[in-house]
């Protein structure tokens, strides 16, 4: 199942940043895998422990977390994507700075690895103040840092955003750098979901986490419609709430070249993937995803 993405690729479905990619172990499962490429853990300079625990907890709806951006530092992860090149698929490094001078400084790192492109977040609900990509002036600053160096494709991962005349917005600052490929979309920023004990399930951030899974989907859906109209250029990744093959399908039909997996792999292991891709493939009906990609909106 080739597909179209910024570099080759044997299947459209990766595993979704920060899911199940924090340690060696974990990451040497998913390259073991059927998944077309490995998204590694968000990577800050320092290691971090993240947020006390619980910080992840499922309920009906789908899921809600504030992890905390728990990693073991960028360094560790420029070690592992040298040694996850005998697996013989993409890696992907994700980064996410404190600072203008972070991000700038993670990305050159990575720039000189072994991956095959670096995911910058701009988006995590759980670190630092506020959300970067919901300040568009800071969005343009990161982005002009970012794209300036070194020639491993850039991507962004992207928080939900609420309207078209948003996206358009963001969709004419993303324009003016290089970006290869934008990730739609992180979890949504701020959720809460009480417990039979009437407190709230998770303990970090008041209770307040990142909304994945099924709730996300029609959001992440429309991001990716949305975008898809406002940015011809720019190949997108489809993320929140795919559990199934239909899943797969509706994030095509929407727009996207790729789609990855988060809650899913979370809840069900990595015997999700095949069963995904399984009940996509019989849906595909011999079409080939190019034949059907954007084609729920005309
Ligand atoms: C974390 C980071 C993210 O980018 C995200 O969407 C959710 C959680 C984190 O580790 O806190």
């Amino acid at each position: 199942m080739k597909t179209d993405f910024c570099f080759p690729l044997t299947s459209p479905i990766m595993n979704a940043c920060g899911v199940m990619d924090t340690t060696w172990e974990e990451l040497v499962a998913l390259a073991s895998s059927r998944l077309g490429a490995v998204v590694m853990k968000t990577a800050t300079i320092r290691p971090r422990e993240g947020n006390p625990t619980p910080r992840y907890a499922r309920f009906k709806y789908g899921s809600i977390q504030a992890m905390g951006l728990p990693n073991l530092g960028y360094k560790a992860y420029i070690k592992f994507s040298e040694e996850l090149k005998k697996f013989g698929k993409p890696v992907i490094a994700s980064v996410f700075g404190f600072n203008l001078d972070e991000y700038e400084f993670l990305v050159s790192e990575f720039q000189k690895s072994e991956v095959s492109a670096i995911e910058v977040n701009v988006s995590c609900p759980n670190a630092g103040e506020g959300i970067p990509a919901y300040n568009t002036k800071y969005l343009d600053e990161v982005l002009s840092r970012v794209t300036s160096i070194g020639d491993k494709p850039i991507g962004l991962k992207l928080p939900p955003y609420l309207t078209e005349k948003d996206v358009k917005e963001v969709s004419s600052i993303i324009k003016k750098y290089n970006v290869s490929y934008i990730t739609l979309v992180n979890s949504y920023p701020t959720g809460l979901v009480i417990g039979e004990d009437e407190k709230p399930l998770i303990v970090p951030r008041n209770g307040f986490g990142g909304i994945g899974g099924e709730s996300l989907k029609p959001i992440a859906l429309a991001n990716v419609a949305m975008f898809g109209k406002s940015m011809k250029d720019v190949y997108i990744a489809g993320v929140g709430g795919i559990s199934s093959g239909k899943d797969v399908l509706d994030f095509f039909l929407a727009g996207a070249d790729v789609v990855q997996l988060g809650t899913v792999l979370k809840e069900n292991g990595l015997s999700a993937i095949s069963e995904i891709e399984r009940e996509f493939m019989d849906l595909l009906r011999g079409r080939s995803i190019e034949e059907i990609k954007g084609k729920a909106l005309g």
